[in-house]
């Protein structure tokens, strides 16, 4: 395996979940669904976790959290565009229901590249031996299956909440947050019952 891209697979991890950080801030000044604020700000905690973990981790294996890599900028560089987006959108949309589908829209592609860098550790952990291996395995048993919700469930939000504000009849809670869907089949799945749901 190479050591190397795997340091800054870290390095891209932790600068995702800082990032989400800010962006779980920004999306819980657009929302408006009620039920969706609460999740989101769960989501905000796990979050705040979870920076913690790969921290952590990172500690754990050597690795200087603080340094900087071209790779973490560029991650630095889309969550602050995301964040940018959705102050645009509150600040000129008309309606605040505008501004909350756009902050669905930046979470489910903060979740998408969250999602991503976890699957990977999880991937490395199971080729990797000794004490890497469990410290990458301690890390993601404890965060995956709140990666899972955040970027199933969001995606459900946001695809219902568009229907909504189409003027058809929307499923809210979304079907993935009822069925409490945890992986891409389930998230499928739950989109395909959505109609019978209505
Ligand atoms: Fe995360
Ligand atoms: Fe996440």
């Amino acid at each position: 395996m190479n050591t190397e891209h795997i340091t800054e697979l870290l390095y891209q991890a932790l600068e995702t979940e800082k990032g989400g950080i800010k962006i779980y801030e920004a999306a819980l000044k657009c929302v408006v669904n009620d039920d969706l604020r609460k999740e989101w700000q769960e989501y905000h905690e796990q979050t705040q976790n979870h920076e913690r973990i790969v921290r952590e981790l990172m500690e754990k294996l050597g690795i200087d959290p603080e340094k900087e890599t071209p790779g973490r900028e560029v991650v630095r560089h889309i969550g602050e565009s995301l964040v940018a987006a959705m102050e645009m959108a509150l600040a000129e949309a008309a309606e605040r229901e505008a501004a909350e589908l756009v902050a669905c829209e930046c979470v489910v592609l903060a979740e998408t590249k969250d999602h991503l860098n976890w699957e990977l550790i999880h991937e490395v952990a199971e080729k990797a031996k000794g004490q890497t291996r469990e410290a990458l395995k301690a890390a993601y048993e404890e965060v995956e299956e709140e990666e899972d919700e955040h970027l199933y469930h969001t995606t459900g939000w946001g695809r219902e909440l568009w229907i909504k504000s189409l003027g058809m009849p929307a499923v809210l809670p979304p079907p993935e947050e009822e069925k409490e869907v945890k992986t891409a089949i389930g998230a499928a799945r739950a989109k395909m019952a959505r109609k019978e749901s209505l």
